[in-house]
């Protein structure tokens, strides 16, 4: 019944999420998108009115740092993906190669917003521009990503693992999960997107610059 099910999965590649891991990380790419469309709207506004807001963007950083690298990618790379290659998906360059290859692009564009979110001279006309161009194309870069996972990867993983994989991952999983509940980290990111959804909602977009 159940080889069955998996092998009407693998034919249509469903995209009802059926194990526990992967309405996890569906849930945690709804997170990041709502963060992403927050960031997009916050920035537009930092780049139309030229304010320098440094807090803000070293806010937002901490969220795609901590939460979407530090959590949800880390979840993928050190769990998923190794579980991935070792049921069939380790041919090279693979699935596996292009999304990390992605979460490596992400975390460079995050690098250099960093390094001109700390820097100590007031930011120039060209480090809006550049700040601007890197936001956007860390918004594009991740919207396509999350894309990509939530309708083509998880679905064809879920149709391939077999249940004893997807038991060990679920393991390893709730092992992060309870790393991070102990830190504090769960209440402190919940904090961080309320706050994040609010600065978007605090800094209009303005139309006297472009
Ligand atoms: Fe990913
Ligand atoms: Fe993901």
């Amino acid at each position: 019944m159940l080889e069955e099910q998996q092998s009407t999965r693998a034919s249509s590649y469903s995209t009802r999420p059926s194990y526990p891991p992967v309405i996890a990380l569906l849930a945690e790419h709804d997170e990041i998108l709502k963060v992403l469309g927050a960031f997009e709207t916050w920035e537009a506004g930092v780049h139309a009115t030229r304010k320098e807001e440094r807090f803000g963007l070293r806010q937002f950083l901490q969220f795609f740092m901590d939460f979407a690298d530090g959590y949800h990618h880390v979840k993928e790379e050190r769990v998923l993906f190794p579980a991935m290659r070792r049921f069939g998906f380790a041919q090279e360059p693979g699935p596996v190669d292009i999304m990390t290859s992605e979460h490596e692009q992400g975390r460079q564009m995050i690098g250099r917003l960093s390094i001109l979110a700390s820097q100590s001279e007031p930011w120039s006309p060209r480090c809006f521009t550049e700040i601007h161009s890197l936001v956007q194309s860390y918004v594009v870069l991740l919207r396509h990503h999350i894309d990509k996972e939530s309708k083509v990867l998880y679905p064809m993983v879920e149709a391939n693992l077999p249940p004893a994989a997807w038991e060990h991952i679920a393991q390893r999983f709730d092992a992060i999960d309870e790393e991070r509940e102990c830190a504090g980290q769960v209440q402190e990111t919940q904090d961080l997107v309320a706050a994040l959804l609010r600065a978007a909602e605090v800094l209009p977009l303005s139309t006297n610059r472009d």
